[in-house]
């Protein structure tokens, strides 16, 4: 089969990640240009005039609009049950996210709305908000469990999320997020909590039914401190799952450089890093995820990612999308975040949405590009150039959406 889409005004081509340094400032721009799919891949794309002749193509009109890669949200905690807004109008009062944390609420309210859940309410209940965003151009979403905080409920979340994903076109990936906070009857015991979340047996169900490929840990005061988090990374990988962290958000912990030094996929999160943070990054290929939407709904410090960036890393955007932190379900409102509070263009934040967050999921040789051979993931806007995405604060100007060769999202209808 094939597809070819004509009347592209502008063509991202971001290249295959991990990318940074001078081409994540200005990744190749293509004017007035074309791109042909054959089988699910990009077999072609250069300016319209060259287009090689393929005469028995189906024909899709960009209408004058932009194409990019699609979009990649590589964390999340999508699949969750209830909502927090309570929580919202203490923090509106006064009351600090580790507070409300260390008070037994927070995640743990979370927990409680989960574990009374079915496995069929999670999935109707996280449906909804993986189908916005796909709306808004998403084409994969990495989804942690962590709400569960017990086998048969961690086991229950990535089982959803799994779920989700058969219903969508989505591609979804599990991660075992079973150290995000310590459930209430372990209070005090963190360390046997872990005991019974790394049984040898528990992580070889996880791994043998496919249902995660990452570990993560949340390491923070009110959750688990450093050799908790490295111990469960350490068995995690042990097991078969590359480890992730939640490391450095609110206070400094020295997760992002121990991360680094297990080989970690990605160190997310990271608004309290330091220079030589930094450094253990740069001497890693640990991929630097920044997520402003929590910044924003916390009103907290945001991550140095101009910093990162000057530093020749390859940082990643993401959405972060929970019932406690952030709630913001829009990867390119994130973007225009990224520009506002983090001063990073909108080009830097494309290639962070796509080619560097498709290497912290270990897939950017598939995934995150406008390369030949690339899986034909992709984003037609209906916006003349790729910097008014960002601009238009809160406008999805999505016309279709592309996964593996085939429109899924049609706008224009
Ligand atoms: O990434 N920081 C830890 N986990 C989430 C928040 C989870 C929650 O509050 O429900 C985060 O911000
Ligand atoms: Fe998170």
């Amino acid at each position: 089969m094939k597809t070819r889409i004509e009347n592209i005004a502008q063509l991202v081509a971001v290249p295959p990640g991990p990318v940074c340094g001078d081409t994540m400032r200005r990744p190749p721009i293509i004017e007035d240009a074309a791109l042909i799919i054959e089988d699910e891949r990009i077999a072609w794309f250069g300016v319209r005039k060259e287009t090689p002749a393929s005469a028995d193509a189906d024909v899709i009109d960009a209408r004058g609009g932009t194409l990019t890669p699609g979009l990649i949200d590589c964390h999340t905690h999508v699949v969750y049950a209830g909502s927090r807004e309570n929580e919202f109008e203490q923090r509106i009062a006064g009351a600090s996210y580790i507070e409300i944390l260390e008070a037994g609420g927070g995640i743990r309210n979370s927990v409680r709305m989960l574990r009374a859940a079915s496995e069929d309410d999670l999935v109707a209940q996280s449906l909804p908000r993986v189908r916005h965003m796909l709306e808004y151009g998403v084409t994969t979403i990495e989804a942690k469990s962590g709400y569960g905080l017990a086998p048969e409920h961690e086991l229950k979340t990535l089982r959803a999320i799994r779920r989700v994903a058969s219903q969508t076109p989505v591609e979804m990936i599990g991660t075992y997020l079973a150290a995000h906070t310590i459930p209430p009857e372990f209070d005090g015991r963190a360390d046997a909590y872990l005991d019974q979340m790394l049984d040898p047996a528990l992580l070889k169900q996880v791994v043998d039914e496919g249902l995660a490929e990452f570990a993560d840990v949340f390491c923070e005061r009110g959750a688990f401190n450093l050799e908790q988090s490295r111990r469960f990374l350490t068995a995690c990988r042990s097991a078969g799952l590359a480890p992730k962290i939640h490391s450095e958000q609110i206070t400094w912990t020295g997760a992002t450089a121990m991360a680094c030094g297990l080989g970690a996929v990605s160190a997310d999160h990271l608004e309290c890093v330091t220079d030589e943070d930094i450094a253990a990054l740069k001497a890693s290929k640990t991929i630097p995820v920044v997520l402003p939407g929590c910044s924003f709904f916390l009103g907290s410090p945001v991550a140095p990612a101009r910093k990162l960036i000057e530093a020749g890393l390859p940082v990643a955007l993401a959405t972060d999308v929970n019932p406690g932190s952030c709630t913001i379900e829009s990867l390119p409102l994130i973007m225009s975040m990224a520009a506002t509070m983090l001063r990073m263009t909108p080009l830097e934040s494309l290639v962070a949405c796509t080619a560097n967050a498709a290497a912290a999921l270990r897939r950017a040789d598939r995934l995150g590009a406008i390369a030949i051979g690339h899986q034909a993931d992709l984003v037609i806007l209906e916006t003349p150039n790729v910097n008014r995405w960002a601009y238009n604060v809160g406008v999805n100007p999505v016309a279709k959406v592309i996964k593996a060769g085939r429109v899924v999202v049609d706008r224009t209808r």
